[in-house]
This record gives C-alpha cells, structure tokens and sequence, in this order.
C-alpha cells in the first residue's frame, strides 16, 4: 500500500520534472554541528519571516491604499473579521520579534567568529539583510493611517530632508511632493509589499548561497559535531516546520489575547501630536537630538553610516584566522564599547520619551 503512494508520487515528481531536485535534496547532509541551540536563530528568523509575509499577504486582501479609507479598512480588518486580530497581531508581533532575533542572531555570529574565512559573504549579506529591515518598518508605520504612523513619518521625513544633497530629492522621491498624502501613502504600500520583499528574498537567497557552499563553522573547541553529519532532509527541514507551528500558534495566542495597537486616525492638522520614537530606534533617535542644526548630518548620517560600514567591512578588517573571543580582545572591546554606547543612548531616549 505504502509502496504504490510512494510510486505514485514519484511519479508526479517525475511529471513535474522535480525528481532530480528532490532526490539531490535528499542526499543533502549538513554539520551536525547545525543542530546547536544557537543556530536556532537562523531558523527562527527563516519561519518569522514566512509569517510576516502570509500574514502581509492576508492583510493586502482587505487593505485599501488611499488616505480616506486605509484607517477604516484596518480598523475593519482587526476589529470585524473573524481571525482578523490574530492575523494583524502575528504580523505586529512578528516584526517586533524578528529585530530582536536578527540582533540576537548577528551577535552570536560575531561572538564566535562566524564572519571569518571563508564565511566573510555570508556575514556582508546578512548586514546588507539588516540595514534593509527597518526600511520595512519605516514603510509599514503609515500604512494604517492613524495618528503615531502619520506623525512618525513626519519626524522621519524631515531628518531625511536635512540630509545634506541628497534630501530633497530622496523625500521628492518618497512621497512625489512636499506632502504626506495619497502619492507618499501608495509608495509607502508599493514598496512595503513588492519592493523591499523582492530585494529582501534576493538577498536571502545570496545568503543561503553563500552558506551552502561556504559552509558551516565548526565549534570553537571541545566535540567537533562537525565531522558528524544529519539529513538535511527530513532532519533540519522536519525541525524547521516544528519551529513554524510552535511560533504561529504562540504569536497568534498572544495576538488573540493582546490585539495589536491601532490608535487615531491621522490628522494632519494637529501638530500637537508628538510620536513616541519605537525601542528599537531609541538610540539613531537619540543621536539625532544631540546633534542639532549644521552638526545634525553627524546623528543623521555620519554616524550611523560608519557604524554600517564598519559592520561590512568587520570580515576584512579583522581578517586573522582566530575565531576564539578570548584570543580577539581588541575587536571585543571595540564592540563592547560600541554596544554600551547604543544601549546607553537607548535608555536616555526611553527616559526622554517613555518613563
Ligand atoms: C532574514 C534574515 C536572516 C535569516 C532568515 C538568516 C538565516 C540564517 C540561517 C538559517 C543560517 C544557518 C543556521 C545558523 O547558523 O543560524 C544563517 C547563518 C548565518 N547568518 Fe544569517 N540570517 C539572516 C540574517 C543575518 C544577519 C543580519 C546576519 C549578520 C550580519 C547574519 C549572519 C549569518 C552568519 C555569519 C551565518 C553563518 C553562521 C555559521 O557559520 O555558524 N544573518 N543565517
């Protein structure tokens, strides 16, 4: 009986012209080093980020892109629909877990050296990853239309705007003129769901590439798993789709019992409106309020670039071979300095804006 399922279904395979692919799948094996706790971040942010999309995708459904009704249509949506709180909720939830997962997944990847030799390409595209997401956010605030989306992007559209060149232009290009209205609101939504998801899986792709044929790192020191090796398939894929039950239902329990938030609809007339900076923006915040007038390209630009450069260039400058922290003393202090100075910044913006 078994037999003739497994058959059968070679045989639609074969039709498909997927046996190939399926039977290369199935002799893939991986580290057994890729069972360790910590590459469990990998695999989470791969499952947030199917559900990000599907909860995007089911969200577009009822979406409608223009000032006049997208507060509505949202409202409908997570209000009215029967799941619709939980689908919004996995969705806010899920962007919100997916920063801190790619923070937590990039510091284990510097902790153990994982950008060396020859994974240095694995750790440029996972940067250039990171550099894209919060252009994700910046876009998604204001789909909603209501008063925190709309004044946020007020605050950040005149921090663009003081860009030294190249402002006008980019806030020319954002929102076609000098107004947030219809024009800004559709290319907010444009880019929120074809652009930056397009870019978003090319890059994820690169960096998939680039892991599979550079490889895992081995262990620091002790067992080396990595000489062991498991079936990726059923093993690492069976894993991963545990990983994406597990997440659904607990993100979605959350949403259940705590709906996401969804305040005013915008009003564009009340300035008095002073948007709260989000947690994980606290610190580019705060850098933007210490410098002001003709210094202010340093919070803005100066800084921040550096920091994103600095994290590309990391493979390159820190080149030697020795993966062990204990043995890369000046690059651990750099970057514990750095993480104080972030996290410090962070708590003067949540005293300032939060407390
Ligand atoms: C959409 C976001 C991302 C996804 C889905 C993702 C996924 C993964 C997965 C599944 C792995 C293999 C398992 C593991 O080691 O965890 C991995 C490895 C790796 N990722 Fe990412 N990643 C993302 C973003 C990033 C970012 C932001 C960085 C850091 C800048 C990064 C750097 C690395 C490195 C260096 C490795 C190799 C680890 C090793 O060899 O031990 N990734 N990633």
């Amino acid at each position: 009986m078994n037999n003739t399922i497994g058959n059968r279904s070679e045989t639609i395979l074969e039709h498909l012209a997927l046996d190939g692919a399926i039977n290369r799948l199935k002799a893939l094996e991986v580290p057994a080093d890729a069972l360790v706790w910590h590459r469990f971040f990998g695999a989470l942010l791969l499952v947030l980020l199917v559900l990000l999309f599907l909860s995007g995708a089911f969200m577009a459904f009822y979406f409608s892109p223009a000032p006049g009704s997208a507060y509505d249509s949202v409202d409908y949506a997570l209000f009215t629909l029967p799941f619709g709180d939980v689908i919004k909720g996995i969705h806010h939830y899920g962007w919100n877990l997916f920063l801190i997962v790619m923070g937590l997944h990039l510091v284990r990847g510097f902790w153990i050296g994982a950008y060396k030799a020859p994974r240095q390409l694995v750790w440029v595209s996972g940067v250039l990853i990171l550099l894209l997401v919060p252009a994700f956010v910046i876009t998604g605030d204001l789909l909603p239309w209501d008063q925190k989306g709309y004044w946020s992007t007020q605050v950040r559209i005149s921090i663009m705007r003081s860009v030294p060149l190249v402002g006008d232009f980019m806030v020319q290009l954002l929102q076609g003129g000098p107004l947030t209205g219809i024009v800004a609101l559709t290319r907010f939504y444009v880019l929120h769901i074809i652009f930056l998801p397009g870019v978003l899986v090319l890059l994820m792709v690169i960096h998939f590439h680039f892991i599979r044929h550079r490889g895992l790192c081995g262990p620091l020191s002790g067992d080396d798993l990595s000489r062991k090796t498991v079936r990726f398939f059923p093993v690492i894929i069976n894993r991963w789709l545990i990983l994406f039950l597990v997440v659904t239902f607990v993100l979605g329990l959350i949403s259940w019992y705590w709906p996401a938030p969804l305040g005013d609809p915008a009003d564009p007339t009340d300035s008095t409106y002073v948007p709260k900076p989000e947690w994980w923006v606290l610190f580019l915040n705060q850098l933007v309020t210490i410098f002001k007038g003709a210094w202010s390209v340093i919070g803005s630009v100066i800084i921040p670039g550096g920091l994103a450069g600095l994290l590309i260039a990391l493979p390159f400058i820190d080149s030697s071979p020795e993966r062990h922290p204990a043995h890369r003393k000046m690059v651990m202090l750099i970057a514990a300095l750095l993480a104080i100075a972030v996290l410090v910044l962070s708590i003067m913006g949540y005293l300032e804006h939060h407390a």
